[in-house]
């Protein structure tokens, strides 16, 4: 039988080491995390983030908005209010996530393609820096909220370039058959860009595009802005957001393409196009910020060996805390955090708690054979869009998620418990 090697440190965050078998993060054993806050546990690598997040503005050297829809709490918004970059919210929950926080309401970029009234007041009254409009009916909402208020809200105007970049259909924007935005083939993008710069109650800043996400071909950007530069040659938007999508290694074999090969695709994409150099260009990246930076730790139960079939090894989580497998077919890794440099000479399915036969985290994973029940499991590359699309199927109760850096480690959303099941029960 062929056997896999190690979990490979690329798909560790920066702080994690291994010695003598045992994945440490920052110094403090994961498995010491594990007994103290419990399991399934998010383990974040707060270094990690300030590092990627420092790297992305490095290398782009324009302003980032952080997609908080990757993974957003208050620790997390403190933290990227602090590193004084932007953040895109997608609703008025992320918008009060935010707020709550502190964090500067003139940096966030509120998105939506079906922003409540409520939603735009809020963002309105808070003094959302800039609105991404999103449909002709949402001008109207807007202008009704910015009047209301007294005041004239700056946006940008959500553009679908018409490009299909190569990922998951569900998470596939840019294309003309899109709930987001206005097509700019079909003229609605041109509509909406006359309408909102006629405004009286709506200040012009700029456009918005964002092709999809788990991008690995950065062609694709390449593609997006020759496509909004007729736009921009003809609306000379101040801003102009590109939206987020960069891709990111989740297994071995799979390579992150990077913030500078990001960049210089599309410096070179903007040069090509003469885009004035006076544009503030402006992206968004999601999980490429965050995603390497957790690991998701749960403790094994049950071991099936179905003879000739498969084994089954059961978690303690499961799709409530990682729907990506299950939404679309998403590969991981796992490890053992107490013999992180065991070889890995088994292949079993990793299943969840969840009474869904299609609860399946990892559908043939290399583990190692001394795997036993009681034992630690580790899923890396789990820090974005784990936490943030959890549910509580099953009235399974959320994990708790904690920050690592080298301060120590500190909790950062408390994990529920049986009680908060019944919480919103009348
Ligand atoms: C408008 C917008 N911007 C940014 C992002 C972030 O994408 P990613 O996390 O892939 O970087 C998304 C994600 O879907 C999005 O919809």
């Amino acid at each position: 039988m062929s056997t896999r090697s190690p979990i490979s440190p690329r798909l560790l965050s920066r702080g994690v080491s291994i010695r003598d078998g045992r994945a440490f993060i920052h110094r403090i054993a994961v498995a010491e995390l594990a007994e103290e806050f419990g399991t399934p546990l998010f383990v974040y690598d707060a270094e990690h983030i300030r590092a990627e997040v420092t790297a992305a503005v490095q290398a782009t050297e324009w302003q980032v908005a952080y997609a908080s829809k990757a993974f957003l709490c208050r620790e997390l918004a403190r933290m990227m209010d602090s590193l004084g970059v932007h953040m895109d919210v997608a609703s008025g929950g992320e918008l009060h996530v935010a707020l709550s926080a502190g964090f500067d309401p003139a940096r966030i970029v509120f998105h939506g393609n079906n922003k409540s009234e409520a939603e735009i007041e809020y963002g309105v009254a808070a003094g959302v820096g800039l609105f991404v409009i999103d449909s002709l009916a949402e001008i109207a909402r807007l202008e009704r909220a910015a009047k209301a208020a007294g005041r004239r809200q700056p946006v940008l105007v959500r553009v679908t370039p018409g490009v299909e970049a190569h990922t998951h259909e569900y998470i596939m924007t840019g294309q003309e058959d899109s709930k987001f935005g206005f097509s700019v083939t079909s003229g609605a993008a041109e509509e909406a860009l006359r309408a909102v710069r006629s405004s009286s109650w709506l200040d012009f800043q700029g456009i918005h595009a964002h092709i999809g996400s788990q991008i690995f071909l950065l062609d694709s950007y390449a593609k997006e802005v020759d496509a909004l530069a007729v736009l921009v040659q003809e609306h000379s938007p101040r801003i102009l957001n590109l939206g987020g999508g960069l891709g990111v290694a989740y297994v071995a074999g799979e390579e992150n393409p990077g913030f500078d090969a990001w960049a210089t695709q599309l410096f070179a994409a903007l040069e090509r196009n003469g885009i004035d150099r006076e544009v503030r260009v402006m992206v968004e990246p999601g999980r490429s910020l965050v995603a390497q930076s957790a690991m998701t730790v749960y403790r094994v139960g049950t071991i099936k060996r179905l003879e000739g079939l498969r084994t089954y090894v059961s978690v303690d989580g499961g799709m409530s805390d990682n729907p990506r497998p299950v939404l679309y077919g998403s590969g991981y890794e796992a490890f053992m955090p107490e013999a992180a440099d065991a070889e890995r000479d088994q292949i079993a399915t990793v299943v969840g708690k969840h009474c869904e036969s299609g609860d399946v985290l990892i559908r043939d994973a290399w583990l190692p054979s001394s795997l036993a029940e009681g034992d630690l499991l580790a899923t890396p590359v789990t820090g974005a869009y784990g936490y943030s699309m959890a549910s509580n199927y099953n009235r399974v109760p959320r994990p708790p998620v904690v920050f690592v850096d080298r301060e120590g480690a500190r909790l950062a959303v408390r994990g529920e418990s049986f009680e908060d099941m019944v919480r919103l029960d009348l």
